[in-house]
């Protein structure tokens, strides 16, 4: 597997994980490239690695590091993983790989947000000591609540 920061040209790549892993593309292409480019913003993608061949977007995760009253925070705004690929622990290698870049840019605390029925990703997040701290009604529409989730680095 290659494990390494995208470019505009994996805009394709992030695309198809976008349409094929949610049930409606969260990001439009203008947000995935701002992603890309801005300052603070990751996009970490994981490839198949077949020598002679096209690389295979396996999956990925997009987080960004962001400057609050409270110091820097690490916000996780996205993984996936193509369902061929899953259970195999690529969700939490992407997370863990996130979460140490983000350490290294400073931030001490992580936070996201999850849909409340999504047990997967729920599931994974807790399994590296993310804890729900709120309940978000209505955060990604009508009767579509999500549960904010946080993880506190110790120092
Ligand atoms: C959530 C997601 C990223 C998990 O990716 P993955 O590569 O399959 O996860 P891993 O194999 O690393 O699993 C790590 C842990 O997550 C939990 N987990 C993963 N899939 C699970 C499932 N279907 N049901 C319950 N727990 C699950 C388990 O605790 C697992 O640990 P274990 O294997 O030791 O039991 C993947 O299911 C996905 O892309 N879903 C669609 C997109 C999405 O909902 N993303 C999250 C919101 S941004």
């Amino acid at each position: 597997m290659i494990l390494r920061f995208a470019g505009l040209d994996d805009l394709p790549s992030l695309d198809r994980l976008e349409k094929e892993c949610f049930e409606y593309p969260r990001f439009p292409i203008p947000v995935l490239v701002d992603f890309i480019l801005a300052d603070g913003a990751y996009v970490l993608l994981a490839f198949t690695e077949s020598p002679g061949r096209a690389e295979t977007v396996m999956g990925g995760i997009m987080f960004v590091v962001q400057r609050t009253e409270k110091g820097l925070l690490g916000r996780i705004a996205s993984v996936s993983v193509l369902e061929e690929y899953r259970n195999q622990g690529l969700g939490r290698r992407l997370l863990s790989e996130a979460e140490e870049v983000m350490r290294q840019a400073g931030a001490s605390v992580f936070s996201l947000e999850v849909a409340v029925n999504n047990e997967a990703a729920i599931s994974l997040y807790e399994s590296l000591g993310y804890e729900i701290t709120e309940r978000l009604e209505h955060y990604y529409g009508l009767n579509e609540h999500a549960h904010r989730m946080e993880k506190e680095l110790e120092d």
